[in-house]
């Protein structure tokens, strides 16, 4: 390789030269503005030298190049950080990095060049992520910019605050839309657990029915069809709904890392068709049998009846 480098300190420069020789055929294309951009970067930042290379041809050019100036800092004392992918196809692309990688690691002898980090980048999102891993890729860490910042499965949490009860009066708000009728009265929430161990179903009670026991047999209904019920012998039960405010009426707010704990405990306890990411099975949050009926005969008192004529 034939090098023309100008700014670049003679220790670095006969070290790329002298590494590169034993490379062959490796930096036979390589190019040469990218290596005095690499070579740049590594002088500014010996310690954080995580070089781009798919400006050009990642194995023709970028990867050698990066190899080069990696070697040129493990001589002169220093180690460089690694790559990053931006394009193409990522899967493959890491694959073939790391085998240069390792085939360098035993060319040269130096111990750890064949695990150095490899980053891809690329509008990533959960599924571009859930398909390489599903094939197979050496990518130690992904950036992921846009879709972390913005959700575009879901670009706004709608959220609406609804009264359900008043001056110890329960108020329910209805609508031709079933699923925006509120759920009337003050209420308490559990998790249901069964035998093998996953959440069941949520159930709602009113705040003062006595909460569901461990071993006995419960009703579970859909707020709002009457034939959808069901019969629940919970093997746990958990209290989900907590009054968190400071000072002695509730418990104090838990660190950012514990409700993150308690969260992953939670998804972990749902059944694996709840979770899956294509048509999972919905998970039902169902209410006792006291406040289905509250709840219709609050909505047949409040509705008006209709006049045909
Ligand atoms: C190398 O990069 C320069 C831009 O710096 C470009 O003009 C040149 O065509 C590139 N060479 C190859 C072989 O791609
Ligand atoms: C209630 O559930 C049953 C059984 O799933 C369903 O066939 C029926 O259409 C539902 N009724 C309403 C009003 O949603």
């Amino acid at each position: 390789m034939r090098m023309v480098l100008f700014a670049l300190p003679w220790s670095l420069s006969v070290v790329i030269q002298e590494g590169s020789e034993s490379l062959h055929g490796a930096f036979g294309e390589t190019n040469q503005s990218e290596l005095a951009a690499f070579t740049s970067y590594a002088l500014a930042m010996p310690n954080n030298f995580l070089a781009l290379v798919d400006t050009y041809d990642v194995m023709k050019s970028g990867i050698p190049n990066f190899c080069a100036v990696a070697l040129a800092l493990n001589q002169l004392g220093y180690k460089a950080a690694g790559i990053r992918l931006d394009s193409g196809d990522l899967a493959y692309l890491s694959t073939v990095a790391r085998k240069f990688f390792h085939a360098i690691e035993k060319e040269f002898g130096i111990l750890g060049f064949g695990n150095m980090i490899i980053t891809a980048s690329n509008d990533l999102n959960e599924e571009t992520i859930d398909a390489l891993n599903k094939q197979g890729h050496e990518v130690d860490a992904f950036g992921i910019g846009t879709h972390l910042v913005t959700c575009y499965a879901q670009a706004a949490l709608g959220c609406v605050f609804k009264l359900v009860e008043i001056n110890g009066q329960p108020r329910i708000k209805l609508s031709e839309d079933v699923s925006k009728v509120s759920i009337p009265c003050k209420k308490r929430c559990y998790r249901l657990y069964g035998k093998e161990g996953y959440a069941l179903l949520d159930l709602m009670t009113g705040e003062n029915e006595p909460p569901p026991k461990v071993g006995e047999r419960i009703l579970c209904r859909h707020p709002f069809n009457e034939s959808k019920r069901a019969y629940v012998v919970p093997q746990r039960v958990e209290e989900l709904l907590k009054c968190f405010w400071p000072g002695n009426k509730g418990e104090e707010l838990p660190t950012l890392q514990t409700s993150r704990h308690q969260c992953m405990k939670h998804l972990d306890q749902m059944r694996r068709d709840h979770m899956r990411r294509l048509n999972p099975t919905p998970y039902k949050v169902s209410v006792s049998a006291k406040l289905y009926d509250f709840i219709h005969f609050l909505w047949l008192n409040e509705a008006p009846v209709g006049e045909l004529e």
